[in-house]
């Protein structure tokens, strides 16, 4: 198949290097269309070295051949990437002032737009109002991946993953499976240094609330997912903090490990070592509620006095807490949520988790439907598989996730490494 590769004048240019290999490894003939401002990032020569064709992006060359008209009307499809802003707008015009804009008006198969630009500029309403206008003639715009731009910001403007930018452009021309929104988590294998230097801060375990100097009010949680991600995250390359409650497994060999007992604890270890993280994962489940006071001796069942009765204050929320204290600081952080979540007679679990990541104000919620399962056995609680949904807040769509809990922590570490972007 005939392909036109219009590279446009953005950072991410470099990662349709990627894309174009992967085209012709899979057989297809490339030609290669940069506009003036990419060959900034990558020049003619790279592209002209892997696809083994002349590469020009001026119309006034090859005048002999008409090249505008014959490119375009050769290729079985044009794949745009990235495509910038300026290039949305010059394409949703119909302008004709280079090569690649001239081909793309001669085109007469399917065109794909893989955009990338900092989210500002995509959220324009003149941007939105181009893409809108290529849509409707029937042009297949990508959304942008959400993740680290160029600079500090962060939000909707990557450039999609090359291999989820190759399949769709695949779909297009009825070849291969089309474009699924996030990529299937890969092989563990593949995760290895995609979070090298990374400063990751985990929170695992359940939290224990003393009454007396015997009893206390715990929770079920055993720490296997929260040290699952540890071991994934370290697997990753990940610089790991561990701060836990008791677990039923043990922490992970190579994870800076600091053990905690309450709510209390948790939140002050969480929040001295939150400052320096990158990322910041609350699998801890923290109880809500701890007693008013804490008996000093073993309270005592006693005949004659009447039995006790247990008074309960809130526990601080630790999650929306460090998401407050990244604000207050105005740090670049990933902060992941964790939540356990029924069903009721007024609205479904993800309903439930859709408001709490909201009210949360976490960048991601990792769900699991608790309670017994279809055989009325228990589902997540001290059980070594689970299956997830991961929210984000931004909108994003849902990624499900199922397995082991190895198998989990490994998608979560993906999809952070995929917003990090180093994945
Ligand atoms: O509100 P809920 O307990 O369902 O929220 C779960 C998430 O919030 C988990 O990530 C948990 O670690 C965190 N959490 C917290 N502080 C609390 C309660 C929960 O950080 N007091």
């Amino acid at each position: 198949m005939n392909i036109v590769l219009g590279v446009g004048g953005g950072i991410a240019a470099y990662k349709s290097a990627l894309l174009l290999r992967l085209f012709t490894e899979a057989g297809h003939r490339v030609t290669v269309i940069p506009t003036e401002a990419s060959t900034k990032f990558v020049g003619a020569a790279t592209w002209e070295a892997l696809s083994r064709r002349p590469v020009t992006n001026d119309v006034f060359d090859a005048v002999d051949q008409v090249n505008h008209v014959r490119i375009g009307h050769e290729a079985d499809l044009i794949v745009v990437a990235p495509a910038t802003a300026d290039l949305l707008a010059r394409a949703a015009g119909g302008h004709a002032d280079d090569l690649l804009t001239t081909t793309l008006l001669m085109a007469r198969g399917p065109v794909l737009f893989a955009p990338a630009m900092h989210t500002e500029m995509w959220q324009h309403a003149s941007t939105q109002a181009n893409v809108a206008t290529l849509r409707s003639r029937g042009v297949h715009v990508l959304d942008p991946a959400v993740g680290r731009l160029t600079g500090p910001d962060t939000g909707p403007g990557r450039l999609p993953e090359p291999e989820v930018i190759f399949a769709a452009a695949m779909a297009l021309v009825g070849e291969g499976a089309p474009a699924a929104a996030t990529p299937e988590p890969e092989a563990p294998g593949a995760l290895a240094g995609v979070l090298a230097g990374v400063r990751v801060l985990i929170t695992a375990g359940g939290t224990r609330e003393p009454l007396d100097p015997v009893r206390y009010l715990g929770n079920r949680s055993s720490g296997k997912q929260g040290t699952a991600l540890a071991e994934a995250a370290l697997a990753a390359g990940a610089d790991v903090t561990l701060i836990h409650a008791p677990m039923e497994v043990p922490a992970p060999a190579g994870a800076k490990v600091q053990a905690i007992e309450t709510a209390l604890e948790l939140r002050s270890a969480t929040l001295a070592a939150a400052g320096v993280a990158d990322v910041v994962i609350m699998a801890a489940a923290v109880a809500d509620f701890r007693p008013s006071s804490i008996s000093t001796g073993k309270i005592k069942k006693r005949d004659h006095v009447a039995d006790p009765v247990i008074t309960l204050v809130r526990n601080p929320d630790i999650l929306a807490e460090v998401v407050a204290h990244r604000a207050a600081l105005n740090q670049t952080q990933l902060i992941v949520g964790f939540a356990a979540e029924t069903g009721d007679d007024e609205a479904d679990a993800s309903t439930y988790a859709q408001a709490k990541l909201e009210r949360k104000g976490c960048d991601l919620l990792v769900v699991n439907e608790v309670g017994p399962g279809d055989t009325g056995s228990e589902r997540v609680f001290g059980q070594d598989s689970n299956h997830v949904e991961i929210l984000a807040l931004d909108g994003a769509s849902p990624v499900q996730a199922g397995g082991s809990k190895r198998e989990v922590a490994d998608a979560v570490v993906q999809l952070i490494a995929q917003r990090l972007g180093t994945g």
